[in-house]
């Protein structure tokens, strides 16, 4: 207001001097902008829902049906999905999934960045779900972190995070590849079998916490001992067992080796067995000595 206040003044006295509208004009045009760049904004936000919307009825439509719906036998209802989960499935590559059927893989992302947020305003839309979690984990606690995990997470994703079968075709996939982001989106949305953590179960600083936890494992420093591609307790064991037994097989051979060597018949002894073979008139009293020595 004050701008264009003193515009107007500008003008009158501008145009006093006979220089009018040619240097005027644009600084009156430019009185009104404030109000314009707010209506800009306004279309702004309604063009992302807008190009979301787009990106959805090409991608999406098929299996979430119109206005996120759900179609029968290919994909659930988005009503209930919100951003946090529209975020991570994107984000994380598993939407949009090849078929309707099955658990969806951690893939590239199809979409950029740009694209991922224009369907995230959209699905926004749809109905009410867990918003964007703010994450930092620099705000956790590791301690706490790992008492949460081991407490919430370990059963299915295991001490290491690397992961495991849960059933049929289900399984808790490694938190490796996974952002700290995707991390906080994961726990606050609970994707498919994995059950979701509210505030009321893990609040901010513990929801950090368990973040940068994952972020440890994702990470670790190997204290002793080899990494074994941190496969966990188990693979560590059977290779314990493998070189182990290996180590017994040669020490056997060669204990066997020497006693052999010192067994060998005499020829004297060899001689003995050959009359004895003669006398029985049994060729396999013979032979089975004769195998015996080296
Ligand atoms: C071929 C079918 C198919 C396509 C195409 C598809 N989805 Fe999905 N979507 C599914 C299925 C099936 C699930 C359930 C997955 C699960 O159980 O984890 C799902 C789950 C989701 C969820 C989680 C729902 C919730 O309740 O939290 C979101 C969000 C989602 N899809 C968004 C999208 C978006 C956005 C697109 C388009 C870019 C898309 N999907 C394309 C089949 C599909
Ligand atoms: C009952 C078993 C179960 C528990 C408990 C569980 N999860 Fe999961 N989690 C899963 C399953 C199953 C998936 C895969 C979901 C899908 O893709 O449909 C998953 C996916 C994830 C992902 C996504 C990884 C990726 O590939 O992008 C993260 C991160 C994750 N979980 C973290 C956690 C954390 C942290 C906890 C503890 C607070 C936890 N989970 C507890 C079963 C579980």
């Amino acid at each position: 207001m004050t701008a264009g206040r003193l515009t107007v003044g500008h003008r009158l006295a501008l145009s006093a001097a006979a220089l009018p509208l040619l240097v005027a004009a644009p600084a009156l045009a430019a009185g009104p902008r404030p109000h314009q760049t707010q209506q800009q904004q306004q279309s702004g936000g309604d063009d992302l829902v807008t190009r979301g919307q787009e990106l959805y009825q090409v991608g999406c439509v098929s299996c979430h049906g119109v206005d996120g719906r759900g179609v029968e036998e290919r994909g659930p209802t988005l009503e209930e999905a919100g951003p946090a989960s529209a975020d991570f499935y994107l984000s994380s590559g598993r939407m949009p999934a090849a078929s309707g059927a099955g658990q969806p893989g951690r893939k590239e992302p199809v979409y950029d960045a740009d694209q991922r947020a224009a369907l995230v305003a959209y699905v926004s839309t749809l109905g009410q779900g867990p918003p964007i979690p703010d994450i930092d984990p620099a705000r956790g606690d590791l301690a706490l972190g790992q008492q949460l995990y081991t407490a919430n997470c370990a059963a299915c994703h295991n001490s290491a995070g690397s992961g495991g079968a849960l059933g049929q075709a289900i399984y808790a996939p490694a938190l490796y590849p996974a952002t700290e982001l995707q991390v906080g989106e994961a726990v606050r949305v609970g994707p498919g079998s994995m059950p979701g953590f509210n505030e009321q179960q893990l609040n901010q600083q513990q929801l950090d916490s368990v973040v940068l936890f994952v972020t440890h494992l994702q990470d670790p420093v190997d204290r002793g001992g080899l990494p074994l591609g941190r496969v966990g307790p188990v693979p560590e064991g059977l290779v314990a067992w493998l070189v182990g037994l290996g180590l017994i097989v040669v020490a056997i051979r060669w204990i066997g080796t020497r006693d052999a060597v010192s067994l060998t018949p005499e020829p004297a002894e060899a001689a003995e067995a050959a009359e004895a073979t003669e006398t029985t008139g049994d060729p396999s009293v013979g032979g089975d000595e004769q195998g015996s020595s080296p």
